[in-house]
């Protein structure tokens, strides 16, 4: 397994280009499956997931081109079996997005069951609702989905119990096709959700209120392909900009959008950053000062998003007092907690609650990732360490952020891969 050899101290300078959003691009990969002409996908990341999720459309048939810097042609056309298999499934969860597509189109799938992850059970009966309120039939048997319908998929009303943002996607590419309205309630109003509608109706889909928690669809015969850039990575932003805070440096991040992390920039705010914003640039100055320590808790957009929790943590180790944070969607993302105490923090967590009290300097320890945004989290605290830190089990990591050490290295970091493949 690889790993990271961070040594810290250094203050962070320069700028980082943004790749596209690993949570937008999935949703976009599942929903070209819809498209009954090819559709043409810009700015996609290089990640592993990413990687898994073409995997899957070409196991099923679909014909994917890859193109330069990030392009992506995908023809749905070519399907000849819409079977997402476990020994896919199990490595990246989100692939159970592809089902509300498979469905309205092709009438039946049979999508593995999603295992858990490191931050919890991440359940997919939500998901499950969605497909039965249009008139799915949906049974689980022997760990695998088996979804089907007799002719089209009828429009319906679909409440959620639970503010999903894999739920409300999955949904919305199931009733693009359905016969009739789709309302859906209580639906997430992420960025992502946005950008899958805006690549839909480009598509032919009718689609009105995605951003919102009350999205209307009007389902229509067929969707034709198109071309879509993915929209910039507010947490691989979020990501980089703590780097500048916990480094008391000065980033920039370029080909991003500031209107996506609000939430995060006044937190950054809050913390003594100077924040300063263009069209599609931020720049975080923090003039060599030692951050404030803030106080958030985890909630659906447009509030702070659990994705950027345990990359605030690792600021709040090392900021002037003490902070609470409150993990309110998922019920086990405090696995980094450990490996910060390792370094030296303070935090004491209680069930769903950590309180950080923060200390003057961290210390370089040997530590171990476990699972993509405690991964950055230790990162972030490695670069803020007095001394080495090397972090084992990286592969967490390469999972969300494109080149991470290049990315790094560029700003300065000490950072370097130690990779454990022999040289045949
Ligand atoms: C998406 O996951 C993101 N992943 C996650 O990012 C992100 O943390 C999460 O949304 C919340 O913002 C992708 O988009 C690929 P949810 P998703 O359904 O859709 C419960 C990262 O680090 N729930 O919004 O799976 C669930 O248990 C990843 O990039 C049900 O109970 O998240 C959780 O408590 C991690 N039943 C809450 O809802 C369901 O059927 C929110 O989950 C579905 C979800």
């Amino acid at each position: 397994m690889d790993k990271l050899a961070i040594t810290g101290g250094t203050r962070l300078e320069g700028e980082v280009r943004i790749s596209g959003a690993k949570n937008s691009a999935l949703p976009l990969l599942a929903a070209t499956i819809l498209a009954s002409t090819p559709v043409t996908l810009n700015n996609v990341p290089d990640l592993h997931d990413i990687k898994t999720m073409m995997r899957i459309l070409s196991h099923m048939g679909m014909t994917i081109t890859k193109g330069e810097n990030g392009q992506v042609i995908i023809d749905a056309n070519t399907l000849t079996q819409a079977v997402a298999p476990y020994e896919l499934v199990k490595t990246m969860r989100a692939s159970i997005f592809v089902l509300g597509s498979l469905v309205t189109r092709f009438k039946e799938a049979y999508v593995s069951l999603p295992g858990g992850c490191a931050i919890g059970s991440r359940p997919v009966d939500q998901h499950l609702k969605a497909l039965e309120a249009l008139g799915a039939v949906v049974t689980v048997e022997k760990g695998y989905v088996h979804a089907k319908v007799d002719g089209r998929l009828r429009g319906g009303r679909i409440l959620f119990d639970v503010v999903t943002v894999g739920g409300t996607e999955n949904a919305m590419m199931a009733a693009t096709l359905a016969e009739g309205t789709t309302i859906i309630e209580n639906a997430a109003r992420e960025p992502e959700v946005v950008d899958l509608a805006n690549m839909l109706k480009k598509m032919g889909a009718n689609i009105e209120g995605a951003g919102t928690d009350r999205i209307v669809i009007e389902g229509v015969e067929a969707l034709t392909g198109c071309e879509y850039s993915v929209c910039p990575d507010r947490i691989e932003t979020g990501s980089y900009l703590a780097a500048a805070v916990v480094t008391g440096g000065r980033i920039r991040a370029t080909h991003t959008d500031p209107k996506l992390l609000d939430a995060v920039l006044l937190k950054f705010l809050e913390m003594g950053a100077l924040v300063s914003t263009g069209e599609d640039w931020i720049e975080i100055d923090m003039q060599g000062k030692r951050p404030r320590a803030v106080s958030f808790r985890t909630l659906p957009h447009p509030a702070f998003p659990t994705d950027m929790q345990a990359q605030f943590m690792a600021i709040n180790a090392i900021s002037e007092g003490t902070s609470t944070v409150n993990e309110t969607i998922f019920e086990n993302r405090f696995m980094h907690v450990p490996e910060l105490n390792r370094m030296g923090a303070n935090i004491e967590v209680d069930g769903h609650t950590a309180v950080v009290r923060g200390v003057g300097k961290l210390d370089g320890a040997p530590v171990m990732a476990t699972d993509l945004r405690a991964s950055m989290s230790l990162v972030l605290a490695a670069l803020a360490a007095e001394g080495d830190t090397v972090i084992d089990r990286i592969y967490h990591i390469d999972r969300g952020y494109e080149r991470v050490e290049e990315k790094l290295s560029l700003l300065g970091a000490k950072i370097r891969r130690i990779s454990s493949r022999v040289n045949a």
